[in-house]
């Protein structure tokens, strides 16, 4: 049985989970797991050794013989695949629609999923753990359960800043379309969409400042 103390966070891509789970996990000194990261490192895996995201077969196969790590006490966590430090290479905007696709794959998700629990065992005050089924299947156990949501509009525009900052030419159509794709594809999947877990407080963060978004997830998680 694990008794860790466990805090979730899902939500659609742009929602803020990624800071704010980063800065909750920081602020009450637990660990911080970004899920996506995981299936960002598949797709990255499945590009380069050109693997097609239909050949399920040859996914299970890369899942079983990649190794995943996070440097967890670096802020934020670095993410090494064999070794090598893919931090900065998994969040091109080519990885996001190619992480989305590979995280439909059934093989893909058993292997992730049980990657997560297992890294979940090897923390020892609490974990604060993001993605899109964190809730509802990774960690179902979870004392505190939350799903952040935002318009598309807000979003899109947080994501294309985000994209600028670092350099990327895109425009905020093309941010807003692939936003579009994605959230379609993640939500409307077979296995694992993302949804509000029943016992999930549901924080629309549309006009909030990250400042805000935090002191309310800090009131809830005291409180529950
Ligand atoms: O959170 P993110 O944008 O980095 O996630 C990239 C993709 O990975 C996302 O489009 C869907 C998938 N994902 C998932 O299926 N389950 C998770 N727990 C986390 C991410």
């Amino acid at each position: 049985m694990n008794h860790l103390d466990v805090i979730t966070l899902d939500g659609p891509a742009g929602s803020g989970k990624s800071t704010i789970s980063r800065l909750l996990a920081r602020k009450i000194g637990y660990a911080y797991l970004d899920t996506g990261a995981m299936y960002r490192a598949i797709a990255l895996a499945a590009k380069r050794e050109g693997v097609p995201l239909d050949d399920r077969m040859a996914l299970k196969h890369l899942c079983e013989n990649i190794n995943l790590r996070f440097v967890m006490d670096q802020d934020p966590p670095r993410l090494l695949m064999d070794n090598e430090d893919i931090s900065e290479e998994i969040r091109n905007p080519e990885i996001d629609m190619l992480s989305s696709s590979v995280s439909t794959v059934k093989e893909v998700r058993e292997a992730m999923s049980s990657l997560q629990r297992s890294i979940s065992r090897h923390v020892d005050k609490g974990l604060v753990a993001e993605g899109r089924d964190m809730g509802t299947v990774v960690f179902p156990e979870a004392r505190c359960k939350v799903l952040l949501t935002a318009s598309l509009e807000e979003r899109a525009s947080r994501r294309y800043k985000e994209l600028l900052d670092r350099g990327k030419t895109v425009t905020k159509s093309e941010v807003m379309e692939s936003l579009k794709r994605r959230d379609h594809q993640d939500q409307n999947r077979s296995l694992a969409p993302l949804k509000p877990a029943p016992d999930a407080l549901i924080l629309d963060t549309t006009g909030m400042g990250i400042e805000a978004v935090l002191k309310r997830l800090i009131a809830h998680i005291a409180a529950i």
